[in-house]
């Protein structure tokens, strides 16, 4: 297991975008971000060193779980009768059930260690919400989670993760807040989106000194600690004696697509037919649909302008079962790749994914996250119309408390959604002039 962060911005052959102050419209200073995050997640946010060291203490959890399986998946190979050769890495076996703890651990550690009690923060499917509760009970750190309203429903057995880990789970739009209140009084049917239950987090640290808000996806820091899934994935491949054509893996933040790709993006650059997949949601295509520009990361405009692909941070995506996959945005490290055109994006529609996670489920005998049923549905395509190539891709998380999602998909109920252009058209009137 790496015993150390990959940090892909010292290999880029071009500058990140500088984010922008949301109040000011001036470039950040590390000090603006004082009332959300402790200093070394603030330092590791603006990093160009190439490796960091990962704390003792956070490596002795991690080795619960790490390192993750690289699988090969024969028989799915033998079900679509293809010549190519699929891999995944199987970030499903975390103790919550997805790569999000993999971040979740040092960002509760970090908080820890500069004298925070508690944290904030948004979760969409609730994946995100659960690695935090396992993270902060961990470290001893209280946690109130605000649950996009539309997972709340769907997915309550999540909730019921996160409350016997300690945390306190608030469906968002909430009166708890101000941003929350304010889009109730718009829409009291709202059904909350991430950029909602991002302001409310946000809202809620920053009124706090115990409190710092915790983001689960998005930022360079994040991305950089989710870079051990590429670093054990790369040496993993390499074991079996293959070398990848594709790497495939589903973006809503980012942060588990970052992850598996970043480490290999040195190998793209030297090798221009490696192929680095991007898989979202037709629903809520940032990076097919989206304009790459500065945005705010949530929908109250309280978090930072980052340069991305965006929807317009006013868009509430339609209630897919993907949860995690319905951010306006996408982080400022994947989106530059993408606009260099390093990384490809495709768009897929519900019932496709589901239909292609059924199907590994049936080969494999895992469900899969409906997130991570994206990649599964991308990687399928690839194997039905290419010849004797190495595919991988990430099993961002399982899909055990997914399951009403399941019955509606078994059931027939599961529809497929237009692209929301018109609601997309509107939001994107309301970008910020930077
Ligand atoms: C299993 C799983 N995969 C993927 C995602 C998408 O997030 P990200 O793009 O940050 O990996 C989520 C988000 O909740 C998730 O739960």
């Amino acid at each position: 297991m790496p015993h150390q962060w990959y940090n892909v911005v010292s290999d880029l052959p071009f500058e990140l975008p500088r984010a922008i102050h949301p109040g000011t419209k001036k470039p950040l200073v590390p000090d603006d971000l004082r009332a959300l995050f402790p200093m070394e997640l603030i330092k590791q946010e603006i990093s160009d060193e190439q490796w960091i060291d990962i704390p003792d203490e956070v490596l002795k959890i991690y080795h619960l779980w790490r390192p993750t399986p690289l699988k090969r998946a024969r028989r799915l190979e033998q079900m679509l009768k293809t010549t190519c050769r699929i891999y995944y890495k199987d970030e499903s076996v975390s103790p919550s059930g997805s790569h999000k703890a993999n971040t979740a651990i040092p960002q509760a550690y970090y908080n820890k260690k500069a004298g925070i009690t508690r944290l904030t923060t948004e979760t969409g499917a609730g994946q995100w919400g659960c690695a935090l509760s396992f993270a902060c009970d961990v470290f001893g750190l209280t946690c109130r989670v605000y649950m996009v309203k539309v997972s709340f429903q769907q997915k309550p057995f999540r909730k019921t993760i996160m409350r016997l880990f300690g945390s306190e789970v608030v469906a968002s739009p909430s009166n708890l807040t101000a941003a929350g209140r304010r889009i109730l009084k718009d829409d009291p049917h709202c059904q909350g989106s991430l950029g909602i239950a991002i302001s409310e987090a946000v809202e809620d640290a920053a009124k706090r000194t115990d409190t710092s808000y915790a983001l689960g996806s998005v930022l360079n820091h994040v991305l950089l600690h989710q870079t051990i899934i590429g670093l054990e994935a790369r040496k993993q491949i390499a074991l079996a004696g293959e070398k990848p054509d594709y790497l495939v893996a589903c973006v809503g933040g980012g942060s588990n697509f970052g992850g598996f790709t970043l480490p290999f993006i040195k190998d793209k650059l030297k090798n221009d037919k490696l192929h680095i997949v991007a898989v979202e949601p037709t629903a809520c295509p940032s990076l097919t649909k989206g304009v790459y520009t500065y945005d705010y990361g949530d929908t109250a405009a309280m978090a930072p302008i980052v340069k991305m692909f965006t929807l317009g941070h006013n868009f509430v995506p339609p209630g897919i079962h993907a949860g995690g996959l319905r951010y306006h945005g996408c982080s400022p490290l994947v989106s530059a790749l993408c606009a260099k055109k390093l990384v490809s994006a495709v768009g897929c529609q519900q019932l496709d994914v589901f239909k292609a996670a059924h199907l590994f489920c049936r080969a494999e005998g895992i469900v899969p996250a409906p997130e991570s049923a994206h990649a599964i549905k991308a990687t399928i395509d690839i194997a039905r119309r290419e010849k004797n190539k190495c595919l991988i891709f990430n099993l961002s998380g399982h899909g055990f408390l997914d399951l009403g999602s399941y019955e509606k998909y078994l059931d027939g109920e599961l529809k497929n959604y237009c692209y929301p252009k018109n609601e997309i058209k509107k939001a994107l009137k309301d970008l910020p002039q930077i």
